[in-house]
């Protein structure tokens, strides 16, 4: 089953598979994101702020919650770890693309 991601602001929506995390499915759609650890929760580098589906995505582990220094309440995911099933739209900021 597939479900649609949308990127905000860009409004970019994509298709991916059931339990896709977010960062996997802006690599495959060429969205280059910052990853700096590979998901190893060291880095943070790409959070992502969840704007709806935040019940789509996977629960929250407390190693993320801790790595998000009290930012998990503001709906802040870090896109290596939130893997996805439902639709859901996300906003990046500017600081987690490459340049
Ligand atoms: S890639 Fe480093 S914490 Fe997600």
């Amino acid at each position: 089953m597939k479900y649609h991601l949308t990127f905000e602001p860009e409004k970019k929506t994509v298709e991916v598979e059931k339990g896709t995390t977010i960062l996997e499915a802006a690599m495959n759609n060429n969205i280059v994101m910052r990853h700096y650890c590979g998901g190893n929760l060291q880095c943070t580098t790409y959070r992502v702020i969840i704007r709806n589906g935040k019940e789509n995505l996977s629960p929250m582990a407390e190693k993320e919650k801790a790595a998000l220094q009290g930012k998990a309440y503001l709906n802040y995911r870090l896109s290596c770890q939130a893997k996805i099933y439902g639709d859901v739209t996300v906003f990046v900021a500017t600081s987690s693309l490459l340049d």
